[in-house]
């Protein structure tokens, strides 16, 4: 019941509150396979790079190549200098690989499930394959990268080093369990946003949260503050 309120809460704030970006106006074409070019393009800038730099050379990107097709037959010099500055120049590079792979391959056709694009595609992540899959076809599959961490650790007090694989794994089952099923893509990404924008590292702006009532980490601080006030 109270994963059923937090999908719900989580959903409509994303849906009122998202960032208008370029990648997610693609969500909306018809066509699935352009939505998961779109996706993946994206995800594998936003690996490590920051969303106001990726913006742009999201869209120098797709201008130049707007279909797998077409970035297909780019050449490698073509692409390193449209990646140039982005740095760690094998995501483009392997962007590059995936997109001949999928049309001399796979008939164009990009892999349908997470488990799929994780096996075939060249640096495409158990992270990446799960947000194409999602975003791109609704799969209900859960998503773990920085921002969902610091969600999941504040929103169930867990604690202990996050890149330690017993934690890494409760951390993929709980976001498992936790998405959406009917709205996975628009869940994995309120899940990224809120921690993009409001559960933010240093000061978290809990008075804005949707969660906030469902949230450990906010039920100790408020309570913090209630015993102080006893003592004054
Ligand atoms: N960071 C990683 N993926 C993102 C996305 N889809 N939207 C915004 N920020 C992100």
């Amino acid at each position: 019941q109270e994963v059923k309120e937090f999908r719900e809460l989580l959903v409509k704030w994303y849906s009122e509150n998202k960032r208008d970006l370029p990648w997610r106006r693609q969500i909306t074409n018809p066509d699935v396979n352009q939505r998961a070019y779109a996706v993946w393009v994206s995800e594998v800038m936003l690996q490590q790079t920051q969303v106001a730099t990726v913006i742009s050379y999201y869209n120098k990107w797709m201008q130049k190549w707007p279909t797998l097709q077409d970035l297909s037959k780019a050449s490698l010099e073509e692409v390193n200098e449209t990646w140039s500055g982005l740095g760690y120049y094998s995501r483009g590079r392997r962007l590059h690989e995936g997109a001949q792979k999928v049309v001399h391959e796979m008939k164009g056709e990009m892999p349908k499930t997470a488990d799929e694009l994780l096996k075939q595609l060249p640096g495409v992540g158990k992270y990446t394959a799960g947000a194409i899959a999602s975003i791109a076809y609704g799969q209900a599959t859960g998503i773990v990268d920085g921002n969902v961490i610091r969600v999941l650790c504040r929103m169930r007090k867990m604690g202990g080093d996050s890149t330690s694989q017993p934690v890494q794994d409760k951390l993929w089952q709980h976001a498992n369990s936790l998405v959406d099923p009917d709205k996975a893509g628009d869940f994995n990404q309120g899940m990224m946003e809120l921690g993009a924008t409001v559960c933010t590292p240093k000061t978290p702006s809990c008075n804005t949260c949707p969660v906030r009532s469902l949230c450990l980490a906010n039920k100790e601080v408020e309570f913090d503050k209630q015993e102080k006030t006893k003592e004054l």
